[in-house]
């Protein structure tokens, strides 16, 4: 009964996702407390310049400005938030250890982390999780590294916002708890799930809940826009148009035959890399579904692209799909800013007390 009624007079806790990209700004609450999480803010705001400098935010006053200018118009009250690392800035690395109480694998993972980490073991922060058990007295660990200077540029950020970092997540990871969430019934198949945004496309290959195995290839949708820049001499406003454009530009005729070269290569890079990954960690199964999601992965052609070079299933994933949206939020907008939202709308699912690389 106490518990009953503190939890009745209990203020619900809602996390925002925060998701900070070099051509954009994603914001995301959701409230978990029904059956289906249910949108209760959304928003985006466009990102100019360069805002990154090997993966750390280098204007994180800029990027404050904008986070609190999004606050403010979606008037979001909650001040804790989850922000997600991106995948090029994460080492991950599968490991054994022997079973052993929890309060003693922290350390002994700490100290077997120094041995194959790439940096300096103090100049990063350290998570782990536990996949699963082999054998009898065997776990697979899955550690989880990311550069301080990295993650501070974000807590730091999301400082200057008013905001307090709740919970840090990693992009790939992110995305599988949207996936998981939207697309139930392909749970059990072992599922490619890529994220494109501007400069990367984020790989993790999950199934049944776990994910076997993540990496990055470094083509992203700022690789079409720049093609076309390069090779008609036009603003980069102008080529954001001329990639979206499905049926060409009567002014640009060329720029549909640029951006078709540019998806043929993206999607033979995806072709190659998705293979020599997949191979490489010692899969014995084929890969049944792609599944895109992120603003690079929406130029005209490149799903269908993907499809025909791999010669496995692709789609492209409907973020909010899992998600119950109020009559109240504009239609048309969430139909253009939905797919950007696959990394967002994961992290808004996360819970405080929820760790994923670091939680306070
Ligand atoms: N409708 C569209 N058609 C084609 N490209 C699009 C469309 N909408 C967005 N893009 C492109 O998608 C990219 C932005 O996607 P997204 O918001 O997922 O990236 P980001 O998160 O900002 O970048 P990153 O994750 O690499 O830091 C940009 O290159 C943009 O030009
Ligand atoms: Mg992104």
């Amino acid at each position: 009964m106490a518990g009953w009624v503190s939890n009745l007079f209990k203020k619900k806790e809602f996390l925002i996702g925060v998701d900070i990209g070099a051509s954009g700004i994603k914001l995301i609450e959701l409230d978990l407390t029904g059956e289906k999480p249910a949108l209760r803010n959304i928003g985006y705001a466009p990102v100019t310049g360069e805002i990154f400098s090997n993966n750390a935010i280098s204007k994180p006053e800029k990027i404050a400005e904008q986070i609190a200018a999004l606050l403010e118009s979606n008037a979001v009250s909650d001040k804790r938030a989850v922000t997600a690392m991106p995948g090029p800035s994460v080492f991950t690395k599968k490991i054994k250890m022997q079973n052993m109480p929890h309060s003693e694998l922290s350390d002994n993972i700490q100290f077997e982390a120094a041995n194959f980490i790439p940096h300096n073991i103090d100049a990063v922060r350290l998570d782990y999780h536990v996949i699963g058990t082999s054998g009898k007295n065997q776990l697979d660990v899955l550690v989880v590294a990311v550069k301080n200077e990295i993650i501070d540029s974000f807590l730091s950020t999301l400082s200057l916002a008013g905001l307090e970092t709740a919970v840090v997540d990693v992009d790939h990871f992110a995305v599988q708890n949207m996936f998981e969430m939207g697309y139930p019934e392909d749970i059990s198949k072992t599922v490619a799930l890529i994220n494109m945004g501007a400069r990367y496309a984020g790989i993790n290959i999950v199934r049944d809940g776990i994910s076997l195995f993540t990496g990055d290839i470094p083509v992203g949708g700022k690789l079409f826009t720049d093609a076309l820049v390069a090779e008609l001499g036009v603003a980069a406003d102008v080529a954001e148009k001329l990639k979206r454009s499905p049926n060409g530009d009567a002014q640009y005729p060329q720029a549909k035959e640029i951006v078709d070269k540019n998806v043929e290569f993206v999607a033979s890079e995806f072709n190659r890399q998705l293979s020599f990954f997949w191979n490489a960690s010692g899969a014995e199964e084929g890969i049944d579904k792609i599944v895109l999601c992120g603003g690079g992965a929406l130029v005209p052609g490149l799903v269908q692209e993907i499809a025909e070079k791999t010669g496995i299933e692709c789609t492209l994933a409907d973020p909010l799909r899992g998600v119950s949206v109020g009559s109240s939020f504009d239609a048309l907008y969430l139909k253009e800013i939905g797919p950007l939202m696959g990394v967002c709308v994961g992290m808004a699912m996360r819970q405080p007390g929820d760790r994923v690389v670091w939680q306070d």
